[in-house]
């Protein structure tokens, strides 16, 4: 099916409202558009739902925990609601605990702070750096990392082989995305998970991709921990999501140490101070809560939930063909995948252009059509490196892009985006190749500007 045809077919969705869907941009060209936001994956536009609900609550908005006001009260009880709504949206079991954090990272960062000591930790080197880097910090955790797999069936091979043959050991932990941020495509967590427990270890599941594209239930998963964050989830008002296990959270120290996450303090005998920590979500929620940011995401899981994922999902499958078609019919236009063409993928796309400078083409396609791409190497720099592999960066049309890093451009898509975005996207991409661009660019601060 086209993408035009899209809106004609009833069991399909119309995007649902977003802010700045009429924002007009200038052409460098001439004349103005509406912005086609097209960076997704780096932050999703917030639903208008999500932004009229912080306003409703604005006005009430009061201090969390411990304040005797009723402002305070109520503010107290939709930070407790909201983590019941976030919980519920992600099927979490009995005991399990949801902890509002700052961002996936931030999450991320959180479970490696609280891994019993001695824990060995595999992640594959394709990893978005959120997901790779925070376990190295901890002197105490060993961390083996996993070459890049070019099917699902071998991520799991390559996972079991790694697990057995560290056989046998105390606590370990695998680290996977769900949905890449650089292909798009879905990683066999299910499987993953099920290896990773068959040898006596936990798993962590990054899902900042999947959780804005698909319904995510923690316990069909079988994942022990699900990090996500909210302003990839239509709700920027900087806070993120740990979900999963409580045991490790429990038993480790705060990962900050201040108010809210003590429950007593005191002098000792000798003068020294004495905390008694809490033990729930509260442990590691130390300072004052976020609790817009902790709303604004309760928010967007009920609009999503209530828009019905099967609905978004079937939409997006149709905008994901039309980009999939659209790219492969321009020559010298190359997806990066791991997994190969037809692999199960959300809405994100990066690929290399013949010829072209990424940098050129992304700003190419912001001044002379109005789209917002992304261009580099979007925080998984061994992941596209090994895809981008002798790809040509330069082409000589923004300065001098001798010795540039060989990078790639992103489009991605949501709940949010028209057909016209992608229609156009994919008009552009074809019209850049196929005649050049319009206007000079030169580089400035490492980056192609408009001359
Ligand atoms: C797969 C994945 N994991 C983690 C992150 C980090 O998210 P945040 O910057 O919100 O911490 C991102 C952000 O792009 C991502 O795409």
């Amino acid at each position: 099916m086209s993408v035009s045809t899209l809106a004609s077919d009833r069991s399909v969705c119309t995007p649902l409202p977003v802010l700045g869907r009429d924002i007009r941009v200038p052409l460098v060209t001439g004349g103005e558009v509406t912005y086609a936001a097209l960076d997704y994956a780096a932050s999703a536009p917030a639903l208008q739902r999500v932004w009229d609900d912080v306003a409703a609550y604005a006005p009430y908005y009061g201090s969390v925990h411990r304040g005797a006001g009723y402002l305070s009260q109520l503010s107290t009880e939709l930070f407790e609601n909201s983590r019941a709504d976030v919980a519920a949206f992600l099927g979490c079991r009995e005991g399990d605990q949801v902890v509002f954090t700052r961002s996936t990272t931030d999450s991320l960062n959180l479970l490696a702070a609280v891994l019993p000591a001695g824990t060995r930790v595999f992640v594959f080197e394709t990893e978005h750096h959120a997901a790779l880097l925070p376990w190295e910090r901890r002197a105490d955790v060993e961390v083996t990392y996993l070459d890049a797999p070019r099917t699902p069936g071998q991520a799991v091979e390559t996972l079991e082989q790694a697990l057995a043959a560290r056989e046998p050991y105390g606590p370990a932990l695998v680290c996977v995305t769900a949905a890449s941020n650089v292909t798009g495509e879905l990683w066999p967590v299910r499987e993953l998970a099920a290896a990773a427990h068959a040898h006596g270890a936990r798993i962590v599941v990054d899902a900042a991709q999947l959780v804005p594209h698909q319904q995510v239930d923690i316990e069909e998963l079988d994942c022990d921990w699900i990090a996500f964050s909210g302003h990839k989830l239509y709700a920027p008002f900087g806070a993120g999501v740990l979900a999963g296990r409580a045991d490790w959270l429990r038993d480790a120290d705060p990962y900050l140490a201040g108010g809210g996450a003590s429950r007593r303090v005191g002098r000792g005998a000798s003068g020294e101070v004495e905390v008694d920590w809490h033990e729930g979500a509260a442990r590691h929620e130390a300072g004052s809560p976020n609790v817009i940011g902790a709303y604004a995401i309760a928010s967007a899981c009920k609009a999503l939930t209530e828009e019905g994922f099967d609905r978004l999902a079937e939409r997006e499958r149709q905008l994901i063909s039309a980009v999939r078609e659209g790219l492969a019919a321009v020559p010298g236009v190359r997806v990066l995948s791991l997994f190969g063409p037809e692999a199960p993928r959300v809405g994100v796309f990066s690929f290399t252009v013949d010829g072209w400078n990424s940098s050129h083409f992304a700003a190419a396609l912001s001044a002379e059509y109005g789209i917002g791409v992304r261009d580099g190497l979007f925080c998984a720099h061994p992941l596209v490196r090994t895809l981008v592999g002798g790809a040509s960066s330069a082409d000589g049309g923004c300065g001098s892009d001798e010795g540039a890093p060989l990078n790639a451009i992103r489009v991605s898509f949501g709940a949010g985006t028209p057909d016209e975005h992608v229609e156009r996207f994919v008009a552009a991409v074809g019209e850049l190749v196929r005649h050049g661009a319009k206007w000079s660019y030169r580089t400035e601060g490492g980056r192609c500007v408009p001359a």
